[in-house]
């Protein structure tokens, strides 16, 4: 509940002008504290920076040179630098091949065979390293960019956090390159179906293709229609390129519903054994990416009471990972009988949000972060709702890529809207009460895993 709770703060510091007794018992207790909820702790950088001063943690200061520039010399001898700082076993020379694969070379890397890249390397396990040439798109420049999300046009002045490149432990992913991505869209449709946290990636893989246009009035909504929270349907066309990059909102995969209360009030209901009613129009896409899991909280899912339905049945009360496992099977089913194999499935990942000190809605915070968590058990949290997605996706005909960003997610604490979702310039009074832990800022964090989707793409089709 309290991931980034700090022990260590400079009062504890102060304290030490009291007497003795006070500061014993001051030390006993942050001790006490210190090995009980080890769990929930994510201590300040500059705590693990004291104690491990001299260790390279990250391995960013070496390699900032773009590891893949259009020279083959310079992308490999860059893998070797950080060979050296990680000692990357998994590092395989192949793994170089595909960062040449992904400028567009791709047909002299035949050998390349997707079983033994993926072996290996691990796309998920690696470090954020420094990059002076992220962001990928400038803070203010995209016009898909969500008020909520424009963290910067908003009043936040840090800009650090901008700065990170997600670096796989044994190879380094394919620079975004926008005119490939949309090459190998040709003539298709990619669908991203969720909740708001896939409209940020939306929105995130909207600019990365925008910024890479050279006529960008090559693009446009196919109606007219501005991104807003309101709108549950986007279609983005890339006319030059044929295909269409769109969003379907749905918040749970399966369908919301109403229930008429005896009063004539109505509360609303889930069929965890129906699909959504969205669904129709995930069918034309050929390239899918799927999420939900944030709304799978209590207070969303009025605490589970009377909600669940199954059948014509209501469950009095239910318990939401429970419901979370049959709405995923149900999920599941329609993709296996509605979507053919040779058609791209993803399912991305959900993390933990970094509240601190409540929850979303019991005024948890995350403002004043600006670097990411270096280590500590924080990164390992991997929700159950996880496991039971590995589990599903395991049973399926169709096979279903896993997206599995909730590690890399889990460092990035600086990354978030926090205060800076709604305009705070103007000399308006910052409200810290509501704060958003839970989406991103754009550029940010969702530009990774589009970079993901890219390196997927990449691999699949070399
Ligand atoms: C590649 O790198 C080598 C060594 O740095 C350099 O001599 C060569 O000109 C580069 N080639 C290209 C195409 O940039
Ligand atoms: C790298 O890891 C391998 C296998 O764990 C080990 O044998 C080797 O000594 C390590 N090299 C360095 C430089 O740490
Ligand atoms: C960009 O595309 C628009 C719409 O197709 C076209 O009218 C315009 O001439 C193009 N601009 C350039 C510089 O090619
Ligand atoms: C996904 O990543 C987590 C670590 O966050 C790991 O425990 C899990 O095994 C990974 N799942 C797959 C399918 O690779
Ligand atoms: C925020 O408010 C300031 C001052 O009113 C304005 O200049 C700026 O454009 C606003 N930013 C956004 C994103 O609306």
């Amino acid at each position: 509940m309290r991931p980034l709770q700090n022990v260590a703060t400079p009062s504890s510091q102060k304290k030490s002008l009291y007497a003795l007794p006070t500061v014993s018992f001051l030390v006993l207790f942050l001790l006490a504290v210190f090995f009980f909820s080890r769990r929930a702790l994510e201590p300040k950088l500059s705590l693990y920076r004291d104690l491990f001063s001299g260790i390279p943690l990250l391995s960013p200061l070496l390699p900032i040179s773009d590891p893949v520039q259009a020279n083959a010399t310079i992308s490999s001898r860059s893998d070797e630098l950080d060979y050296e700082t990680r000692n990357a076993t998994e590092f395989a020379p192949v793994a170089t091949q595909l960062v040449d694969g992904g400028r567009g070379d791709a047909e002299g890397n035949a050998a390349i065979e997707r079983p033994t890249w993926g072996k290996s390397c691990n796309l998920y396990m690696g470090n954020w390293v420094r990059d002076e040439e992220y962001p990928l798109y400038k803070p203010g420049s995209c016009p898909y960019v969500d008020d909520a999300f424009d963290c910067q046009s908003n009043g936040r002045h840090d800009s650090q956090y901008l700065k990170w490149r997600w670096k796989p432990d044994g190879c380094s992913l394919p620079r975004f390159n926008a005119a490939d991505f949309l090459v190998r869209l040709k003539g298709k449709r990619l669908m991203l179906v969720g909740d708001s946290m896939n409209r940020n990636q939306y929105e995130s893989l909207l600019c990365l293709l925008y910024e890479g246009l050279p006529n960008k009035s090559k693009m446009y909504e196919t109606h007219g229609y501005k991104i807003t929270k309101g709108r549950g349907y986007y279609i983005f066309k890339f006319e030059d390129y044929e295909c269409t990059v769109e969003f379907v909102r749905s918040h749970f995969l399966v369908r919301e519903g109403i229930r008429i209360g005896a009063r004539g009030n109505s509360n609303p209901t889930l069929s965890i054994d129906k699909i959504d009613k969205s669904a129709g129009r995930w069918k034309r896409a050929d390239i899918l990416v799927f999420n939900t899991g944030h709304w799978w909280t209590h207070g969303k899912t009025a605490r589970g009471k009377n909600y669940y339905k199954e059948g014509d049945y209501i469950h009095p009360k239910f318990d939401a990972v429970q419901a979370y496992a049959r709405a995923l099977k149900t999920w599941a089913k329609w993709v296996d009988e509605n979507v053919s194999p040779e058609k791209l499935v993803f399912y991305r990942g959900y993390w933990s949000a970094h509240f601190r000190g409540g929850d979303w809605d019991s005024g948890g915070t995350c403002n004043g972060e600006t670097e990411p968590i270096i280590s500590g058990s924080f990164l390992d949290n991997y929700p159950s709702k996880m496991k039971i997605v590995e589990e599903v996706i395991q049973e399926m005909r169709v096979p279903v890529v896993l997206l599995n960003v909730t590690r890399l997610t889990n460092f990035r604490k600086d990354g978030h809207p926090s205060v800076y979702g709604k305009n705070v310039t103007a000399g308006r009074k910052v409200s810290t009460r509501r704060q958003d832990c839970s989406h991103w800022c754009l550029p940010g964090v969702p530009d990774a895993w589009n970079e993901l989707i890219y390196a997927t793409l990449v691999i699949q089709t070399s």
